[in-house]
């Protein structure tokens, strides 16, 4: 006989005795989810009265409570221990999100080849046969003594398995597989996927296993419908690229455990990933040369300066409203930035149709890109190329004033490195700018002074 459930309400707590679309209290939609009826959560009053009753129950003093620095080991993946703030936790919960295809099965049986070293692996999938696993493991060459595989997807089975064997750290491939047998909810489902996780979480706090989780991203870009599982995990990672190119780019979308705003670069080939360490030259590879609509910025990607190539088109357009559209950039502030260089700059950009392009998949959010965005925009307008040998870092405001950003100095280093000898900066640079020989800066005041300059 099939184990009796109920359904509740994660937005407001509604209890239902069935599922909806949609609940009737606080009319959210696809938040009801179903769970086992022996797990049934108490009124707040019977929580009450049970407290007063035990009284066994005492908070502790936050002096009192004794830290120890958490354990951290390396995955044997620079690229993945940067991401992951200094290498994985013990005893933490990481969920590797991203597109069908994209690698994530790849990264986790390669970090095994490491990690089986010095601790006991158990692999887990629920998608491919161990013989799958195996002869995939055999193209990327990961062998290693401590490595187990299981495929299952019944979750009670997996945690059985992780009881017996013990392992140091668990990986669960995928998320959306796995299904507890006691609801009646298809896996995948959000209450299969949350009751799963919550699980894992167990696992991973309870035994102080180091439990990697991978979940699917759907079409709205959000693991398993809504982001419901980032809130439970304590690092969440995705693994973004395009198909077409063989680059792919790994960034923390939280943790829990360090800093959020590192990615690390890979490169997809037979072999699997391997670690891209320097991405400034991978992203500027195949850079065209004097071709008008071009600009190389430096962006920080965490601590650590990347160059990208920002690319505009600007055609006279054939609509009534011009046409817009952006790829790694965001779309507002191309809006903005079209329109501070119509106004300050001069250019009638407005009759014209705008394409922008940032190379190599790379997201530029920081406001140091928009004088590289202005300068290619400009130079797509005008039909003229913008020197191979120049860079542009600055923010631009409103005025079409120029703004400074941080970390100016490591940014210049990384541009020099990379052979270029002149950048257009902003005029106030801060006073202790060290600027590497051989780099000439151009300092501007505004996007009249650079595009005059140009
Ligand atoms: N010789 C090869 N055989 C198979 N895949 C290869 C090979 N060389 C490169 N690849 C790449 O590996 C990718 C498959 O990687 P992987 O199975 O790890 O992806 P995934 O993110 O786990 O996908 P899924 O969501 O389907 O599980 C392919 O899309 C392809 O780009
Ligand atoms: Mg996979």
């Amino acid at each position: 006989m099939k184990a009796k459930t109920m359904f509740y309400c994660t937005e407001c707590g509604n209890e239902l005795p069935k599922w909806a679309g949609q609940c009737p209290a606080c009319k959210a939609w696809n938040t009801i989810v179903e769970q086992p009826a022996e797990t049934k959560r108490k009124s707040s009053a019977a929580v009450a009265t049970a407290g007063e009753r035990r009284g066994s129950i005492k908070p502790r003093l936050m002096d009192e409570v004794e830290t120890t620095r958490e354990l951290r080991f390396q995955t044997g993946m620079n690229e993945l221990d940067r991401v992951l703030g200094g290498g994985a936790v013990q005893g933490s919960l990481v969920l590797v999100g991203g597109a069908p295809g994209i690698g994530k099965s790849t990264l986790m049986l390669q970090i095994c080849q490491n990690l089986c070293r010095f601790a006991k692996v158990l692999y887990v999938s629920g998608e491919e046969s161990e013989r799958q696993i195996k002869l995939r493991a055999e193209r990327l060459g990961v062998r290693g003594q401590e490595l187990y595989l299981l495929a299952e997807t019944n979750l009670d089975d997996v945690v059985e398995a992780v009881t017996a064997l013990q392992p140091d750290v668990l990986i669960v491939d995928s998320i959306q597989t796995m299904y507890n047998g006691e609801l009646s909810a298809a896996p995948g489902s959000i209450g299969q996927v949350k009751d799963c996780t919550m699980a894992l979480m167990n696992l991973a706090k309870g035994r102080g296993v180091t439990v990697f989780v991978i979940g699917h991203v759907n079409k709205e870009g959000s693991i398993a419908g809504p982001k419901v599982l980032e809130h439970m995990v304590d690092c969440v990672l995705y693994f973004e690229g395009e198909q077409q190119n063989s680059y792919r780019i790994l960034r923390a979308a939280k943790n829990r455990f360090g800093a959020t705003n590192e990615i690390g670069v890979f490169e997809m080939g037979d072999a699997g990933l391997t670690e891209v360490p320097n991405p400034s030259e991978m992203l500027l590879a195949g850079r065209p040369q004097d071709t008008p609509g071009t600009c190389v910025t430096c962006v920080m990607e965490g601590v650590r300066p990347v160059l990208a190539e920002v690319q505009a088109l600007l055609a006279p357009t054939s609509f009534n409203v011009p046409r817009r559209t952006c790829n790694g950039f965001d779309f507002n502030r191309a809006n903005l930035l079209l329109a501070v260089l119509e106004k300050r700059g001069g250019l009638m950009v407005s009759s014209c149709d705008a394409y922008i392009n940032v190379i190599g998949g790379l997201n530029l959010d920081e406001p140091a890109a928009d004088l590289a965005m202005v300068v290619a925009l400009a130079s797509s307008f005008r039909d003229r190329p913008v020197p191979g040998d120049l860079a542009a870092i600055g923010e631009v405001g409103l005025t079409g004033e120029l703004r400074s950003v941080n970390a100016l100095g490591q940014r210049l280093s990384e541009v020099h490195r990379l052979g270029f000898t002149k950048c257009l900066v902003p005029q106030r640079t801060g006073a202790k700018l060290e600027v590497p020989d051989g780099l000439q800066l151009i300092k501007v005041r505004n996007i009249r002074e650079a595009l005059a300059f140009l």
